[in-house]
């Protein structure tokens, strides 16, 4: 039978279980198990967030992880995220695990619950609709090989530089904030939002490109690289991280621009395969990708419920 526990408040050996339990699961899922709000809300947890782990009498290990994380705002919105061992994906440890995730939230008057998961398929689709878990948001892993065919010229008068931290920071935020009015993750970003990524190890400026017309930033094309992550990510992979355009700007050509700058600007760094996120219902982002040759190559999905 197998039993759920929550864990004692101890960030470091939650870590350890949790990076255990992800290692095994990488390895069988060629992506990563468990995404970084897990990774910071262990350094710095919120006051209604928890791990839970399932444990098999025939396993000396724990079989499965989940973190609940309690998400700043009001009402409280608890995320689940979570990893079950390859060979207890089909026996009751998911459920089990979720169904704790579950009673904790209501514990601590959670008004909703969310849970991520990253390779989403059927059975994760039916885990969480038999807890009345419902697909609320679905994100698409995009790919493509580099380098992408077809010129793609910058519309007349627009000219294209890299950021210059400092001097763009006001400029590129209202761009952001225009471009991305409508998406919960990726608009309404702050000062802070945009110096904690400029302050991260791998930000370039020469992979942040912005599109200046006439002295006016009308859009922009932030590049990552990831370091090769063997054995399942064995090359470098460039991100298209950001991509956005000003809402008056669109429909010029501009993106398609930008997306294809900021590909070439990671092949002629020796990148093979270009990745990106985008949410399956933007369908603006989606055809200029596909148009681009991209194909889907991970399926995310949100699934959450209110909390009667
Ligand atoms: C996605 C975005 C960058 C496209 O920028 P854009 O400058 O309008 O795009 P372009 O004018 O270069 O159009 C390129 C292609 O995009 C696609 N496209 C653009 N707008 C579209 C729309 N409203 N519906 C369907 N396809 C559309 C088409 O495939 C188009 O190809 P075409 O030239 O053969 O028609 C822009 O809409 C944007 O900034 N959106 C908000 C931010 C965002 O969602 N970023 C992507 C996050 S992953």
């Amino acid at each position: 039978m197998v039993e759920v526990r929550a864990l004692p408040t101890d960030p470091t050996a939650e870590v350890a279980v949790a990076r255990a339990l992800a290692d095994r699961s990488e390895r069988r899922d060629e992506h990563p198990a468990l995404g970084d709000a897990v990774w910071r809300d262990l350094a710095d947890p919120a006051p209604a967030s928890v791990g839970f782990v399932a444990v098999a009498p025939t396993d000396p290990e724990p079989v499965g992880y989940l973190r609940a994380i309690g998400r700043t705002g009001d009402p409280l919105v608890v995320d689940f995220a979570m990893t079950v061992h390859p060979d207890h994906r089909d026996d009751a440890v998911p459920g089990r695990l979720l169904d704790a995730g579950i009673a904790h939230a209501r514990t601590v008057g959670a008004a909703r619950v969310a849970l991520w998961v990253f390779g989403a398929d059927v059975d994760t689709d039916a885990l969480a609709a038999g807890r009345g878990l419902q697909v609320e948001r679905e994100l698409w892993q995009m790919r493509v090989p580099l380098p992408v065919a077809g010129p793609a010229p910058m519309p007349p008068g627009v000219t294209l530089r890299t950021f210059v931290p400092g001097a763009d920071d006001a400029d590129w935020l209202a761009c952001n904030n225009r471009a991305f009015a409508a998406d919960p993750d990726q608009g309404g970003w702050t000062a802070a939002t945009l110096a904690g990524r400029l302050d991260e190890a791998w930000f370039d400026p020469a992979g942040l490109l912005v599109a200046d017309d006439d002295g006016r930033m009308a859009g922009f094309c932030w590049t990552k690289v990831h370091a090769p992550v063997p054995p399942h990510e064995p090359h470098a992979l460039g991100e298209i991280y950001v991509i956005g355009v000003d809402p008056a700007d669109r429909g010029r050509g501009l993106g398609r621009a930008l997306t294809v700058t900021g590909l070439d600007h990671l092949h002629h760094h020796g990148i093979a395969v270009g990745m990106l996120f985008v949410d399956a219902s933007n369908t603006a982002a989606v055809g200029l990708y596909r148009a681009l040759g991209f194909v889907t190559s991970r399926v995310d999905r949100c699934y959450g419920t209110g909390l009667a």
